[in-house]
């Protein structure tokens, strides 16, 4: 088997940055094995605490269980609008809430993505150590011109997600990414400035222009 050929996630670096935005909206058209591989080899080349390597990812291309995962997905979705906004049904969702609009029509349409990737770790690997892969993926992924997003389930779900795809007790779970061509367009994004959200040697002290 090849190795990775990182030459194939040549696009510029703020290219990939600068235009990765949520991707929700997914062809159904199937990502080649290789592209999944070259994507997962970028996520393993993350920094992680000490070099601990915690992170695991499960990837799903079959169309059954990613059908059966949606039910399931689609079930975490609205168990954590309930706890969180006091929503239970699409009427509840303010019109002006473009975001959750967005996320909940995911919610009705991830049982249809061509690939799903699971990022899990170790017992306890800590989430910081876990990140930093995630972020690695989908930036690879925007390389290669597939979308992602990165989601969450809900504890409510979790014995059964697990259940699903005989992921052991003791593998934690940190991001359910699906992955696929866009319908519709990556970036730009929309974030506040850096210069807001940074101080400069102390806190409160603006960073210089
Ligand atoms: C920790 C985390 C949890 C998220 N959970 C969800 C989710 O459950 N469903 C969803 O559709 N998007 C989810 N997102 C995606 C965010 O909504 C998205 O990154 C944010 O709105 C910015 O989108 P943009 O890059 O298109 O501007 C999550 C992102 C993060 C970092």
């Amino acid at each position: 088997m090849p190795g990775p050929d990182p030459s194939r996630l040549a696009m510029p670096l703020g290219e990939a940055i600068f235009t990765q935005r949520a991707i929700r909206r997914l062809k159904p058209d199937p990502i080649p094995v290789e592209d999944i591989r070259l994507i997962l080899e970028a996520a393993v080349k993350a920094p992680s605490g000490g070099n601990g390597q915690f992170a695991r990812f499960l990837v799903v291309t079959d169309p059954a269980k990613i059908a059966e995962f949606g039910a399931l997905y689609h079930e975490a979705w609205w168990a954590k609008r309930r706890d969180f906004e006091g929503w239970t049904k699409p009427e509840d969702i303010p019109a002006d809430r473009a975001v959750s609009q967005s996320a909940m029509r995911l919610a009705n349409e991830i049982g249809a993505a061509p690939c799903i990737v699971f990022v899990l770790a170790t017992k306890g690997g800590p989430a910081n150590s876990v990140i930093t892969c995630a972020q690695n993926l989908m930036l690879a992924a925007r390389a290669l011109g597939i979308g992602s997003v990165p989601t969450t389930l809900h504890p409510q779900v979790m014995d059964r997600f697990k259940a699903m795809f005989a992921i052991p007790e003791d593998i934690d779970f940190h991001f359910c990414i699906p992955l696929g061509y866009p319908r519709g367009n990556f970036g730009p994004t929309n974030r506040r400035p850096s210069a807001e959200l940074t101080s400069w040697d102390t806190w409160g002290n603006p960073a210089p222009r």
